[in-house]
């Protein structure tokens, strides 16, 4: 892409693990692995966002795990989420969790929570999450918030 292309179309689309390891490595996980526990467990759901059909410039995954805030089944955790610099603020964050919360929802899920980064607490409110928590420290990242999205029930 260059820069006075104007943005391109973005889509989104269910991925392997692997595809979401450049983006992670480069705007997630500094000096770690970009590998995150359950990866490849067999309903981890991976989504990414393609720039015209082909460049990875957003990541995301889904799956279930108990919310630490809510009581009860059908929750799963939203983690890994990330895009590229050059679309933030084009919608691509957004189109990435909203695919996800249908597919989760599709798959029985009636609760999606997250540990938010505290610079992106603003972007999940923005997409329909609440805060559920004071903030904590999640080491080596920093501060977070508890967030979490009620989905309707089918
Ligand atoms: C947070 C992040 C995923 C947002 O992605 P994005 O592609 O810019 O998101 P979108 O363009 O879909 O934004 C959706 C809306 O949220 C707003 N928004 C985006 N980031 C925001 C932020 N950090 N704070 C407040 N609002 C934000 C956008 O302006 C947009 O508002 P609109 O409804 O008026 O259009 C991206 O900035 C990122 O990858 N950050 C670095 C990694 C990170 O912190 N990931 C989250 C870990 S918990």
């Amino acid at each position: 892409m260059s820069s006075d292309a104007g943005p391109g179309t973005i889509t989104i689309e269910q991925v392997s693990a692997a595809d979401t390891y450049a983006l992670r490595a480069q705007e997630l996980r500094q000096g770690r692995p970009p590998e995150m526990d359950g990866d490849d467990a067999p309903y981890a759901l991976h989504l990414a966002a393609r720039l015209d059909g082909g460049e990875i410039v957003g990541v995301v995954r889904f799956h279930p795990r108990d919310c630490p805030w809510r009581a009860g089944e059908g929750s799963w955790q939203l983690r890994g989420m990330a895009t590229d610099p050059r679309v933030r603020g084009l919608g691509a964050g957004r189109a990435l969790v909203a695919e996800g919360l249908i597919r989760v929802a599709a798959r029985g899920g009636d609760l999606v929570w997250c540990d938010a980064r505290e610079a992106a607490v603003g972007f999940y409110q923005r997409i329909g999450f609440s805060i559920v928590t004071e903030q904590y420290d999640l080491r080596p990242v920093g501060p977070h918030r508890g967030m979490l999205i009620e989905l309707p029930i089918r």
